[in-house]
């Protein structure tokens, strides 16, 4: 077993020292990282997820993970300190819980929150007084009150007073050792000053810092304007790719040369995609809050309709540069046989 680390610095809040069984919820890219982040500090660990098939992978280490995590899975499972269950029951057991499923969107750009209300459900279900809950998914300012907060009050659970509820959004980059969970530092938002301590008590043995916000709404805006943020650079990265075109630059060595400023500008590169499937994606938890308050975000919006256009403008540009210099491309409809270009 894995002596716990020392607590992280914490830029506005006293940590506790202690520490508890956690449960997380969804053993994804997130997920299980996360956990192996708090088993490998000895602390044991329910995983909860509603797959079969990923746990089974998991148990056999057919997951994608950094090698220092595919060590700790080995440890973990051999210590016992990760019990893999598909029974919601099991998370009645844990002092902490972290509800880290997808969040995506539909075919229509609106959010699909179908995991995380499934989740949530089963995480009020099954709370018990004393409990901690903290929803990392990204997600839409109000998602905690309106999936946790609310339900929990309505089963007759005080929060703040018998159950804790917090916001604290992933930022990890699942695969790069960099940003992994303890050495990223983390913001959590409580629905009281109760809440937020007890969040940060457990957080903190998985976190390279922690930073307190005043209610759970300010830590899942954190996370909309963090990936909005990148959206919107990526979106204007690409437009400046084409201007420098127009004007016969290179794209790449004036993003170098600008990049060398000490203050204010912080580069992004124009590419067909934008890196994640976060990115595509998130902004429009933001936009569709908007909509549905009759407010818009035209800057964001605009960054949004371009950054999904962009693949294609990619693959047509590819087509007229390799007809200009020789070789023609067949379109996927010219080829007959269903063939990709
Ligand atoms: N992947 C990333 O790089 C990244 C980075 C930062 C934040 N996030 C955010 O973290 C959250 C999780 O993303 P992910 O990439 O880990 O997702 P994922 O799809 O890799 O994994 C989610 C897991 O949750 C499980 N699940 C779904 N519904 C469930 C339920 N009702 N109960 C229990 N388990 C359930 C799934 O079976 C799956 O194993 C999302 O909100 C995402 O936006 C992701």
């Amino acid at each position: 077993m894995t002596a716990a680390k020392a607590q992280p610095a914490c830029d506005n809040v006293e940590v506790p020292g202690g520490r508890s069984r956690i449960a997380v919820v969804g053993l994804g890219y997130v997920g299980l990282p996360t956990a192996l982040s708090f088993a490998g500090q000895g602390i044991e660990v329910i995983g909860f997820d509603v797959d079969e098939t990923r746990l089974t992978a998991i148990k056999d280490s057919r997951v994608d993970l950094l090698p220092r995590d595919r060590t700790r899975l080995a440890s973990a499972l051999l210590d016992q300190l990760l019990r893999l269950t598909t029974e919601p029951s099991a998370l009645a057991a844990a002092d902490a819980v972290m509800v880290c499923v997808p969040t995506p969107v539909d075919a229509h750009l609106t959010p699909d929150l179908t995991a995380l209300s499934a989740a949530c459900a089963t995480v009020v279900e099954h709370a018990q007084s004393g409990q901690t809950i903290v929803l990392t998914s990204t997600t839409y300012p109000g998602c905690t009150k309106d999936l946790l907060v609310k339900p929990l009050q309505s089963r007759g659970l005080q929060v703040g007073r018998d159950v804790f509820v917090a916001f604290s959004p992933e930022r990890i980059d699942p695969g790069v050792i960099e940003h992994a969970p303890e050495r990223t530092p983390r913001v959590i938002g409580g629905v009281t000053a109760a809440c937020a301590q007890k969040a940060a008590s457990f957080l903190a043995h998985t976190a390279g810092a922690l930073h307190m916000v005043s209610s759970p709404e300010a830590a899942e805006m954190t996370k909309l304007v963090e990936n909005t943020f990148r959206a919107v650079n990526i979106a204007l990265a690409n437009e400046f790719a084409d201007a420098a075109r127009e004007v016969d630059v290179d794209v790449m060595e004036i993003i170098a040369a600008a990049a060398t400023k000490p203050n204010g500008f912080m580069p992004s590169c124009p590419g067909a995609g934008v890196g994640e499937h976060c990115i595509p994606c998130d902004p429009h938890y933001l936009l569709w809050q908007l909509r549905s308050r009759r407010a818009s975000s035209p800057v964001v919006e605009a960054a949004m309709t371009a950054v999904a256009a962009r693949p294609r403008d990619v693959v047509a540009r590819a087509q007229r540069v390799l007809a200009d210099s020789g070789p023609s491309v067949a379109r996927r409809s010219d080829t007959g046989d269903g063939s990709d270009l």
